[in-house]
């Protein structure tokens, strides 16, 4: 009931005629087919040439961050109808890196959920515990409380796609175990049937993202409430993206 997505998000990676290169690779490698979406989030600066290259193919183009106004003085801001504009569907918000880098908090998170809901397009919003919190016993709360956060005065709506991404696998290569990504999938399955129904819930797509690679997709895409993948490093290698996308 669930379509499965796989996400490739590039971050702070490729030039426009580097990321044309990347998204020509991908396009190549994969045939989509109804049982899963597959979207890339390139840098700003790539987002309408790669939008141009996408028009047509079924790939789908996503942003990895915006800003809440939709317009204004905001001085190195990006406005939801400027994603929108150059054919955006998904914007990533709330990652761990704008979270800790950036200094995002949830209040601000939670407004760009809703600005991007507003705008027509769906958000990724991310979510995840520090390794300290993990040892400390805390991963379900912190996780748990920025779902809360993140979603606070928000109507229920299946245009949301919730990322789950503890701190500790990205960018380590240490993936969770598939029973940890499970356990924790479930946990905000719950909290999501809290904030609308059951049935609310259950059409809501929760993505894994912590060094998911080729040869851990697989797994997890078998446990029952991981529903498509959030990619970082692997996405910018078109032969391992392929794969992930085309997991069994
Ligand atoms: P890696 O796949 O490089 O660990 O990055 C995950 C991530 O942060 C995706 O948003």
């Amino acid at each position: 009931m669930r379509t499965a997505l796989i996400a490739g998000n590039w971050k702070m990676h490729t030039t426009v005629s580097e990321a044309l290169t990347l998204v020509d690779g991908v396009l190549g490698r994969i045939t989509l087919s109804d049982d899963r979406e597959v979207l890339v989030c390139p840098p700003f600066t790539a987002l309408h040439a790669v939008g141009e290259r996408l028009r047509g193919s079924g790939l789908m183009l996503g942003a990895q961050d915006v800003h809440h106004e939709a317009k204004g003085a905001y001085t190195g801001a990006i406005a939801p109808g400027m994603l929108r504009d150059v054919g955006c569907r998904y914007v990533i918000v709330g990652h761990s890196e704008r979270r800790q880098i950036f200094g995002e908090d949830d209040a601000a998170i939670n407004r760009k959920v809703r600005a991007v809901l507003a705008a027509g397009m769906r958000p990724i919003l991310c979510v995840g515990e520090t390794i300290t919190q993990r040892e400390a016993g805390d991963a379900a709360s912190v996780v748990v409380g920025q779902v809360r956060a993140g979603l606070a005065d928000i109507a229920t709506t299946d245009a949301l796609v919730i990322a789950y991404e503890p701190v500790w696998a990205i960018g380590t290569g240490v993936t969770a175990t598939p029973s940890d990504a499970q356990q924790m999938h479930a946990a905000i399955r719950a909290v999501l049937a809290e904030w609308g129904t059951a049935g609310d819930a259950a059409r809501i797509r929760l993505l894994y993202g912590g060094s998911v690679k080729p040869d851990t997709i697989d797994e997890l895409m078998a446990c029952p409430d991981v529903d498509g993948a959030l990619v970082g490093g692997a996405s910018l290698q078109p032969e391992g993206f392929a794969r992930i996308v085309q997991y069994r």
